[in-house]
């Protein structure tokens, strides 16, 4: 990635999200929740207030930072190969879908790499702007910030050589644990 494309979604964006939305929910009963609450609580039902957009962008971008690491990309191992496997076809058909909703978002937005719980399986999503699949009801494993510049060329770097798939596994195990988590309390 580019040192102008970092500092572009580092130094201007996530800050810039960071600075508003403090601003807008300082003195709120927003102020003291987490981040996710925020998130939840603006969407509001997709009647969404004015926070939403902020808190929402602070989240996703966090999440992105995290879905890479130096020297990443490479394939995936273990239970995660596996369900792409059993869910995609192959690693391959995963890395052309991905590919694919992320040059075809239109404007701004992000493409993402979910666990969806109803159809207990992982799914290619891409949404627009802020939306999130905290939003969607599904559970987020990777993510790719995506814009109008240069983007075949961004987004096979990221996957080539930024992806982190540990990142990607050890959610995928947080999202099963809190999925038992849930069918458990509901028993
Ligand atoms: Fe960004």
């Amino acid at each position: 990635m580019s040192k102008e494309t970092l500092e572009y979604h580092w130094g201007k964006h996530h800050r810039g999200y960071v600075n508003n939305l403090n601003k807008q929910i300082e003195g709120t009963e927003l102020d003291e929740k987490s981040l996710e609450s925020i998130i939840l609580a603006s969407y509001n039902n997709g009647d969404i207030l004015p926070s939403f957009n902020n808190a929402a962008q602070v989240w996703n971008h966090e999440f992105f930072w995290e879905s890479m690491k130096p020297g990443g990309g490479g394939k995936p191992s273990g239970e995660l190969l596996e369900l792409i496997n059993r869910d995609f076809g192959s690693f391959e058909a995963l890395i052309q879908e991905f590919k694919l909703a992320a040059s075809t978002q239109f404007g701004s937005g992000w493409a993402w790499l979910v666990n969806d719980i109803d159809e207990k399986k992982l799914v290619v999503l891409k949404s627009s702007n802020a939306i999130n699949p905290l939003v969607l009801g599904s559970y987020p494993l990777l993510t790719i910030d995506v814009w109008e510049n240069l983007r075949p060329d961004y987004i096979s770097t990221f996957l080539d050589k930024l992806v982190s798939w540990d990142a990607v596994s050890s959610r995928l195990k947080a999202a099963k644990a809190s999925i038992e988590g849930k069918s458990n309390a509901g028993n």
